[in-house]
């Protein structure tokens, strides 16, 4: 059998398993996580496989809890305890993936989902939400699949959610198969208890632009694209030697330059794809300056205004009176 959409890979996965639920009701968790090496284009769009392979950390107890039930009919989705309209964003995306899935027509879903990391404050989190998804329909339908099955089927929801299948540091390996089977997340297998994350608030705004639109008008039109594969070979296998020395000023310099070259790529295309606002720049700055005045810390941003800062356990007290709104996080699973 050719695999070729997200339907082909669903059944080459499953094969003969259960469609029949095994419980009344199944609940999971996927953390959150953020790339220090991003992701950014895909190869594949209906299949979601990326130009290139990314590394990501979780973040802990930042993140999604899904509770996943069959309901009559049609889809119930609850975010944070309130019932969705059915037409809105979110319940269209998760229904469409939880097509993929249904024992037959008829078949609908309960799903509550409980967001740690701020839904509406800017901060991705749709990773979390379809792996925390993936995670409860295993449970549901007693499939028992392998945490690099359950990888690759949180990719067909969006890519970087396939990282969040696992805690700690994370590679997602791109793949050279045509049908993906080959593209998943890998725990890195580092450990590294001191590392940290902050998040830093600029925006608390819905983003205008979805990173699947965003990154495929970068890869399409922006004339820097092309040397994009080139310098995640170089980032990536920075990072990865500087976690292996645990040189955390290796592994900051690297993610923040993989990160300011993305956005320069978006920057480029036509027309061009700006994420900032003027306080983004202006917690950079303020980050540049406290680098220069001896404090290790290096900054990261997504596909939002939103900046998120590396640094090491030590030096807590001071990045939490340095920035305004911010929220420190202790990563899971290093
Ligand atoms: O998985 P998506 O489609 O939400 O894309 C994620 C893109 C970035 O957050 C900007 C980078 C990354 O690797 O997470």
């Amino acid at each position: 059998m050719t695999i070729q959409t997200p339907t082909d890979v669903v059944r080459h996965l499953l094969r003969d398993r259960t469609r029949i639920p095994v419980v009344a009701q199944a609940q999971a968790y996927a953390p959150a996580n953020i790339a220090l090496c991003k992701y950014w284009g895909k190869r594949d769009e209906r299949l979601n496989l990326p130009v290139t392979s990314s590394l990501s950390l979780a973040l802990g107890s930042l993140g999604s809890s899904v509770v996943l039930a069959p309901n009559p009919a049609h889809d119930v989705v609850t975010l944070n305890g309130q019932e969705l309209p059915p037409d809105s964003a979110f319940v269209t995306r998760a229904t469409a993936f939880l097509d993929l899935f249904r024992p037959g027509p008829g078949f609908g879903f309960r799903l509550e989902a409980c967001n740690t990391i701020p839904t509406a404050a800017g901060f991705a989190s749709s990773a979390s939400g379809f792996a925390a998804v993936v995670r409860a329909l295993d449970a549901l339908f007693g499939w028992q699949l392998r945490d690099r099955e359950l990888s690759i089927l949180a990719r067909l929801g969006s890519g970087s959610a396939c990282r969040s299948i696992f805690p700690g540091l994370v590679e997602w390996q791109a793949g050279v198969a045509p049908d993906g089977m080959d593209s998943f997340a890998v725990p890195v297998g580092v450990e590294w208890p001191e590392l940290r994350i902050a998040l830093v608030l600029v925006s608390v705004r819905e983003k205008e632009l979805s990173s699947r639109v965003a990154m495929k008008r970068t890869v399409d039109t922006s004339p820097l694209y092309a040397s994009w594969p080139a310098t995640v070979a170089r980032d990536l296998a920075d990072i990865k030697a500087g976690l292996k020395a645990r040189d955390f000023a290796r592994v900051g310099a690297a993610a923040e330059r993989n990160a300011l070259t993305m956005h320069a790529t978006m920057l480029a295309a036509v027309p061009p794809v700006l994420y900032w606002q003027p306080d983004s720049v202006r917690i950079l700055q303020r980050l540049w300056s406290l680098r220069s005045g001896g404090l290790a810390v290096y900054g990261t941003m997504d596909a939002g205004p939103n900046v998120k800062v590396l640094y090491e356990a030590r030096d807590e007290a001071r990045v939490l009176e340095s920035f305004a709104d911010v929220q420190l996080v202790r990563p899971s699973g290093i």
